[in-house]
């Protein structure tokens, strides 16, 4: 007797698969069209009707096609362009709703919204984006990240819950930043070590002869080895000669991992990160084995050779004590090395790069540096970093880049409901302030013959009462420029702001400049050709489109020089 198997029949209309994937578009076409008309009308009817704000009620919806992942897909693909059409739809460029995937987020730009966000730190984590990303791209251990988001009192010295205070991790974690990246003897001491590192670079170069080099790939290695050094110690570097070009190799799939690509799918980002990983780790037990840690608690020095500065070996101290696995460690203290490298090797290149491309700027740069002790004649050991950091054309072109280079998807997570411009913001959701819309105002940052989208050196600079062509007064203004237009602490945030302000921003800031100035009053530089990261010709330098939003852009191209070292 024949069994019920033999006697199933599939339809014969799905046994041609032209006919199965005509079947598979039409119920696609009208899932797709049915999500986009609700979701359309749902914001026709928020935003018809009157003005929402203030009345209690949330920003209008973003409509988007695809069930369940709403706009993710553009958002991880080309962000810039999402949050340009997004900004454009919502009813004078407010805040307006959009679904990522499982979240959503409030998506809010102008300098008053975003400076009522910084003020509203208190209602806001931002630790879930931080456990979420560590899991993602650091490889961080299930367990470890199960340990640290048992603790949700957020980082301010008001706990948002319960917590006993030696169980508030992320409240120490913000504490051991603060002390030992932002306070002024611990930047110093980086700053010096830098200098000293970076000029030892330097010198090994002989003098006189020219060469050719890529100037992004100089920096990759020459700099990524002088500040990892200052930060970690030599041995991480020792040990693994070739961590640098792994590490860059790592930071290259960043958004990749981030988007959760299996390995199959960006397998050398995979395994970047698994070499970078491990060579932390080996680093780190090392450290571990060879530490006298009774002598570190009575001197505290400022550096040993073991973890480097005193920010890694607390760090290391308050996650093991808190419970947090070697493996876990691991991929946190990685991501401090990223946090390091990973934006201010970019915007040193980018400040290089405008330079080589505009020989009068650098040429005004050199002029500037001259009254700088410490650079040209004498020692860099003895460099005025202070006086450096003050030159106004040099604090002019940082600036500038980071305004045009920086593009930080600030994420934050609301504790409590807030209300910003009128409308309420719900506990449990998400806010997203992209630097890039703000960085990008025409209304801010429009000068005649300058747009925002260009790069013009004198951006921020300043002339000041009794100023002339011929003898400008210069000065960098925090707000306010020729043009009339007031700069607030909403237009410009690349180092984001309110409670999650980076930490390191004093340093980055006196690297980026020590690291340009020296290498611009070491060398003679002359631009050869705009090249592909891997050295073909190409007929642009780094550009703008689609690129990532993660922090400073990463560059799409490098730029071909011949250098030579002054005498
Ligand atoms: C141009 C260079 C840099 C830029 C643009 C930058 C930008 C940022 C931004 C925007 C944040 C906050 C992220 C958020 O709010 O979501 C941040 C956090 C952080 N940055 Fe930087 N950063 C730079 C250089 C550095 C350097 C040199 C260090 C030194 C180690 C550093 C250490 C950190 C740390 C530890 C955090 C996390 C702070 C916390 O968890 O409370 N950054 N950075």
């Amino acid at each position: 007797m024949p069994s019920l198997i033999q006697n199933f029949h599939v339809p014969l209309i799905f046994s041609s698969p032209i006919i199965v994937c005509g079947f598979v578009s039409v119920f696609a076409f009208l899932i797709f069209t049915g999500t986009y008309l609700v979701t359309t009308c749902r914001f026709y009817v928020e935003t018809a009707f009157g003005d929402r704000r203030y009345r209690g009620l949330e920003p209008p919806n973003l409509p988007y096609w695809i069930p369940w992942i709403g706009r993710g897909l553009e958002v991880a693909t080309n962000p810039h362009k999402f949050y340009e059409t997004a900004i454009a739809m919502s009813p004078g460029r407010g805040p307006i709703k959009v679904r990522v995937a499982s979240l959503h987020m409030y998506m809010i730009t102008g300098a008053d919204n975003i400076q009522t966000l910084f003020r509203n730190s208190k209602d806001l984590t931002f630790e879930f984006m931080q456990i979420r990303v560590a899991q993602t791209v650091k490889g961080l251990p299930e367990q470890d990240a199960t340990r640290l988001s048992i603790d949700n009192s957020g980082t301010l010295a008001t706990p948002l819950s319960p917590v006993p205070e030696k169980e508030r991790i992320w409240r120490q974690l913000h504490n051991i930043y603060a002390e030992n990246l932002a306070h002024g003897r611990a930047v110093d001491c980086l700053t010096s070590m830098f200098v000293s590192e970076f000029s030892r670079m330097i010198d090994e170069e002989p003098r006189g002869k020219w060469k050719r080099t890529q100037v992004y790939k100089l920096l990759q290695d020459k700099m990524f080895r002088a500040s990892t050094m200052v930060l970690a110690g030599p041995g991480i570097l020792e040990s693994n000669p070739g961590f640098a070009k792994k590490f860059w190799q790592y930071d290259a799939g960043f958004m990749k991992l981030l988007l959760g690509n299996p390995r199959f799918a960006c397998r050398q980002a995979w395994d970047a990160r698994d070499h970078c990983l491990e060579a932390t780790k080996r680093w780190l037990a090392n450290g571990w084995a060879k530490m006298d840690w009774q002598a570190a608690s009575q001197q505290n020095p400022d550096w040993e050779p073991n973890f480097g500065h005193r920010l890694v070996r607390a760090r290391e101290q308050c996650l093991q004590s808190y419970g947090v696995s070697l493996e876990g460690r691991a991929s946190l203290q990685m991501g401090l090395i990223w946090a390091i490298n990973g934006n201010a090797i970019p915007m040193a290149a980018y400040m290089l790069i405008e330079m080589i491309h505009e020989p009068s700027l650098l040429s005004r740069v050199r002029d500037e540096l001259s009254s700088i002790a410490g650079l040209n004649n004498s020692s860099s050991l003895e460099l005025d970093v202070a006086a450096l950091c003050r030159l106004p054309l040099l604090g002019s072109v940082y600036k500038e880049c980071l305004r045009l280079r920086a593009s930080i998807p600030l994420t934050r997570r609301l504790h409590n409901d807030i209300e910003i411009d009128g409308y309420t913001l719900r506990a449990g959701n998400f806010i997203l302030a992209p630097s890039w819309l703000s960085h990008q105002d025409e209304k801010v940052w429009s000068v005649p013959g300058h747009p925002p989208n260009e790069f013009w050196a004198d951006r921020f600079l300043h002339k000041g009462k009794g100023s002339t062509d011929a003898s400008p007064k210069l000065s960098v203004p925090s707000a306010g420029r020729e043009s009339g237009n007031a700069i607030k602490a909403g237009d410009f945030f690349p180092f984001g702001g309110g409670s999650i302000i980076c930490p390191g921003r004093f340093f980055a800031k006196q690297e980026i400049l020590t690291a340009v100035a020296l290498i611009v009053t070491s060398f003679d530089i002359e631009f050869v050709k705009n090249v592909h990261l891997g050295g073909r010709p190409s007929e642009r330098g780094p550009g703008l489109e689609n690129c990532e939003s993660r922090g400073i852009i990463s560059l799409d191209r490098d730029v071909m020089v011949r250098m030579r070292r002054r005498s």
